[in-house]
């Protein structure tokens, strides 16, 4: 009784009235009454958006907005997605992280065929992992993306303590415009501008521009982040005040860990707590600091604000500390594994054109890597490039390995791990019974677009992939 009333206690909300107004996303509506069905529509289709007053374009967005809705299931629920195309490019839905049946994968000619304009697609599948996902297009994905195609997918696991009452969804990106609201083309810069990895004039939280977090100093928030960037790195700062990262990209990490800054790579997840200090009245940017991920990220550009906090006239809260978070999470072991080596590798053609490849071989003409059903892989990445890469593999979460092929704690279940420049990362995955085959690829999507870009085939005859478009 005293426990319960202890916990309804912390779990009432600190922050003041309508605190996440200017953010709070749209989120879809679940027409399915059953309890553990959520059933949506989502469409796909050009609309005029604006970013702030004044500024805006048309996007391309699902249902209307930048970020399309929230979607918010709980974990084990089946989620029913009845899909519209109305863009004038066909296109698929993805869904980052969730370990989905191939069918569901949203990968042309592979899981699905491209939805055509005007045409429909239902996603159905059941959502086993709690944690915060995204969805985003796999056909053309640097271009559509880029012009504004992408949700968060919340899967929350009602058993889940962590104390905090006031969570918001973050939804990191960035979108080029130009000075008469016109979209940037996806091809600017050509091959050099593939190599790099174009990144919009404009962050966008939530599809804002610099919105505003109402807080109250001191006390405790909860940030769900994603970073759905086409190239971006964000490297968050609160001026050194401790950020703490609680989850990953696949729920919940082992323990917690105090940071100062969070740096997310595009398709990236944190699950951070916080609880900002501030005098009452007064506001504080929450700054991207500009983060090296190869030549070209860091010279001659300027960190910019991302959002503002705008402290309260309450007096700092102080409270009881937060309970810490634990989970078990079981490290994969690697007795047996098969080594998979990869190299990232980027060359200039005969045409000078710059292009992307697994082992120097593009993705229109790379064999695939295979597994059966059960089998666990070490893989050995090594970046032999001048620019970072988070490699992503769908279907499965990774565990990262550190030099030695031990485990790093905190354990975590990762879908994105970045590659940094002229480094090697070594993750383990052990496939589970979904046959098929399942992309691997660079989250900086014109690097996947410019060939960096591989697949799985797990209990499936080698079979010729060079016909599938990204
Ligand atoms: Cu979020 Cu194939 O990617
Ligand atoms: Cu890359």
């Amino acid at each position: 009784m005293f426990a319960a009333a202890l916990l309804a206690a912390a779990l009432s909300s600190l922050q003041p009235a309508g605190w996440d107004r200017d953010l709070k996303l749209a989120e879809a509506v679940d027409l399915n009454p059953d309890p553990h069905i959520v059933e949506i529509n989502l469409d796909a289709r050009v609309a005029h958006v604006e970013i702030a007053p004044g500024i805006g374009a048309d996007a391309w967005t699902y249902d209307g907005g930048i970020p399309g809705p929230l979607i918010r299931v709980h974990v084990g629920d089946r989620l029913i997605v009845h899909f519209t195309n109305h863009l004038p490019q066909p296109t698929t839905v993805h869904w980052h992280g969730v370990r989905v049946p191939i069918q569901m994968d949203g990968v042309p000619d592979v899981s699905q065929p491209a939805v055509p304009t005007g045409g429909t697609f239902t996603y159905d599948f059941v959502v086993p992992d709690a944690g915060l996902y995204w969805y985003h297009p796999h056909v053309m994905s640097a271009a559509q993306v880029g012009f504004g195609l992408y949700g968060a997918l919340l899967v929350e696991d009602p058993d889940e303590q962590v104390g905090v009452a006031d969570e918001t969804v973050l939804v990191l990106s960035d979108i080029g415009i130009d000075e008469h609201g016109k979209l940037e083309p996806p091809d600017s810069g050509g091959s050099t501008g593939m190599a790099f990895g174009r990144e919009g004039n404009y962050q966008l939280v939530n599809g804002r521009l610099r919105p505003r977090l109402a807080v109250r100093s001191g006390a405790p928030q909860r940030w769900r982040i994603v970073n759905a960037a086409r190239s971006r790195f964000f490297q968050l700062d609160l001026d050194g005040q401790t950020i703490t990262r609680i989850g990953g990209d696949g729920g919940l990490i082992e323990h917690p860990l105090a940071l100062q800054t969070l740096v997310l790579a595009p398709g990236e997840r944190a699950d951070v707590i916080l609880a900002p200090r501030g005098a009452p009245g007064s506001e504080f940017s929450v700054v991207s600091f500009l983060f090296n991920r190869g030549y070209g990220s860091t010279e001659f550009r300027m960190a910019d604000s991302l959002f503002t906090l705008a402290f309260d006239e309450a007096p700092a809260y102080a409270g009881p500390p937060l309970p810490v978070t634990h989970r078990v999470i079981q490290a994969i072991s690697t007795v047996g594994a098969t080594a998979v080596n990869i190299d990232f590798t980027l060359v200039q053609r005969a045409d000078h054109n710059f292009e992307y490849g697994i082992n120097g071989v593009p993705f229109a003409t790379g064999h695939p890597v295979t597994a059966m059903p059960g089998e666990t892989q070490v893989w050995t990445i090594t970046n032999k490039t001048k620019w970072s890469h988070p490699f992503h593999l769908h279907g499965f979460f990774v565990q990262v390995l550190d030099e030695n092929g031990q485990p790093v704690h905190p354990l975590e279940w990762k879908d994105t791990v970045n590659v940094p420049l002229e480094q090697t990362v070594r993750l383990v995955v052990r496939y589970d019974d979904r046959a098929g085959s399942w992309m691997f690829h660079c989250h900086i999507l014109d690097h996947a677009d410019g060939g960096l870009m591989g697949m799985v085939d797990v209990g499936v005859s080698p079979v010729d992939h060079s016909e599938h478009a990204h």
